[in-house]
């Protein structure tokens, strides 16, 4: 009677546990792809849809590492609840989870406790210091969208973990360099803010071929970019910096350079719905700036959205493919901030054909367009 009693309580722990692993446990590995599918869902090495939303991606070492905000469900996944999470490939198509690069805390004092927002996440290595250095924006928990700050982590391996340094204000006490377009009292926030530093929301990173890195934020209460050169550890603001697109409430920044010359795709300010793309070009990344308008073309047959709307997407990074000097993706999300896990990436091809910067929808396509 003993024994049986035994046997039955093992069988039913048996069929709890592989009830449980079929339930919270990856499907089994996904085939291999050989292309991107942008707006559909791109599963990891374990079969697990990618969580890695307003990302960016580092290439150290042969390898590409794309990090991102992770998500969970539902419209708390608007808020961190886990961190930034990594993944690694050779090829740009297949993803292996690396996991949480970056841990939001516990610790209800600490500046990135669970529930706070972390977006954006950028990470570059310094190779002076050998550290890796992430830089995203943040939004202490319960303030909304008005802390407007800027983290900073770091690392000895590209995927971490990585250790939270300090949050900041961008240049504090320092005014921009340059002439100031708009002396009109009412949009001279930066100089509200000089004691404090300037706010930083959307975000992202650029290291230059001289090895010097830059900060580019929506600031001024969304209304202007500046774009921040960092100190020589890459995690500070160094104090010197420029307003740019004045009064042109853009976010979203994301930057390349190709053959000297710098190229930013951006976005409107609508929150999580789509708007339409800018693009800019300069011949210094300091600026000045010349606005080309809205780079995208053609139709996402998913969205019925084209343009107008940026495919139904917001601009994040661009990437430039290794070793290919002229193969640039842009990256963008498609938010779902009603159920934020099931946001979905569309990178595409940048075309700089006659002269133009152009971004051209595509259903399917693979890196041998670049060939072409
Ligand atoms: C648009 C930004 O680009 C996103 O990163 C996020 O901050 C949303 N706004 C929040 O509404």
């Amino acid at each position: 009677m003993f024994m049986h009693f035994k046997q039955t309580v093992a069988l039913l722990a048996l069929s709890l546990l592989s009830f449980a692993c079929k339930t919270s446990s990856p499907s089994e590995a996904a085939p291999l792809a050989h292309s991107f599918k942008p707006g559909a869902v791109w599963l990891d090495n374990r079969g697990v849809a990618i969580n890695a939303h307003g990302g960016g991606i580092l290439e150290f070492g042969g390898t590409y590492y794309w990090f991102g905000e992770h998500k969970i469900e539902g419209k708390e996944g608007n808020f961190a609840h886990v961190g930034v999470h990594v993944y690694s490939s050779k090829d740009l198509y297949n993803w292996k989870d690396e996991g949480i690069a970056l841990a939001v805390s516990k610790d209800p004092q600490s500046e990135i406790t669970a529930g706070c927002i972390l977006e954006r996440p950028k990470v570059i290595y310094n190779a002076r210091t050998k550290k890796f250095v992430m830089w995203f924006h943040l939004e202490f928990k319960g303030n909304g969208y008005k802390t407007a700050r800027s983290g900073v982590a770091v690392a000895d391996q590209p995927t971490g973990p990585y250790q939270f340094v300090h949050s900041l204000r961008p240049n504090a006490g320092h005014l921009p360099a340059g002439l100031q377009e708009d002396e009109d009292p009412k949009t001279q926030i930066y100089r509200r803010d000089l004691a404090v530093g300037q706010m930083a929301r959307d975000m992202t990173l650029f290291v230059d071929d001289d090895g010097i890195a830059y900060h580019i934020y929506a600031s001024e209460e969304n209304k202007t970019l500046q774009i921040a050169r960092l100190t020589d550890d890459y995690q500070r603001h160094s104090g010197q910096y420029v307003r740019t697109f004045i009064n042109r409430s853009m976010e979203a920044p994301a930057i390349c350079k190709r053959e000297g010359k710098y190229y930013l795709i951006a976005s409107g300010c609508t929150g999580w719905k789509p708007n339409a793309a800018r693009s800019a070009v300069a011949d210094n990344i300091l600026g000045p700036w010349k606005e080309l308008g809205n780079p995208t073309v053609g139709i996402n047959p998913q969205t019925g959205l084209g343009p107008e709307k940026t495919f139904g997407g917001q601009s994040t990074y661009i990437l430039p493919v290794a070793g290919r000097p002229d193969a640039f993706i842009a990256m963008f999300d498609i938010w779902r901030p009603e159920n934020a896990i099931d946001g979905r990436y569309v990178w595409l091809p940048v075309s700089f054909a006659n002269g133009e910067f152009k971004v051209e929808w595509q259903d399917e396509w693979d890196l041998t367009r670049f060939s072409k």
